[in-house]
């Protein structure tokens, strides 16, 4: 039950950041005034409703599953997790609503920019990490073959 639990909210959470990055990558490509401000709204709203929790579940049921467990892999993911956490509400979070104020009365100024940038390179950041959590997952629960779990 945990094991699902953590499996979908980890599946969440990284489909979230990897939606918001790519989509803000293209409408800032592409798009116009009025598309990346309705973006950099949908990502706070519902965007951040569904991906906080996620985080939260996907930790809460990792350590939650750790408990039982010990090894190389375990601590790495426990390692990678508060720099999940932190990057995510110490960066992640206060640039969403930043942006998203900035370009609801169209504001894309320097300001603008650097945010976006520092954004995209948290968002890059906690997409890595992620993954990495994910790849360690899998090693331990063999989905994707047993060649980690040597893990002592
Ligand atoms: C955002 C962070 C994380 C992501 C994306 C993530 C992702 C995953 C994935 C995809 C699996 C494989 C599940 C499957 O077999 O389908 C997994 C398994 C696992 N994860 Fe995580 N995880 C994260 C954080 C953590 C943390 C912080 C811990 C605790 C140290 C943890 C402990 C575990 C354990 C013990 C398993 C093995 C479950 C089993 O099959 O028995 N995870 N994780």
């Amino acid at each position: 039950m945990i094991t699902l639990l953590h499996r979908i909210s980890a599946q969440i959470a990284i489909l979230c950041i990897a939606t918001f990055f790519t989509a803000t990558i293209f409408v800032e490509l592409f798009g116009t005034a009025e598309s990346i401000a309705t973006v950099k709204s949908l990502i706070l709203w519902p965007g951040l409703f569904i991906l906080i929790p996620a985080v939260v579940l996907t930790g809460g049921s990792g350590f939650a599953l750790a408990k039982s467990r010990s090894g190389k892999l375990i601590r790495q993911k426990k390692t990678r997790m508060p720099f999940i956490a932190a990057n995510g509400i110490l960066v992640l979070i206060p640039c969403a609503i930043f942006l998203d104020q900035w370009a609801s009365v169209g504001v894309f100024d320097i300001k603008f920019y650097v945010v976006q940038a520092v954004e995209l390179l948290a968002g890059a950041t906690n997409l890595i990490l992620m993954g990495m959590n994910m790849r360690d997952g899998f090693r331990m629960s063999g989905r994707f073959g047993r060649s980690g779990l040597n893990n002592g």
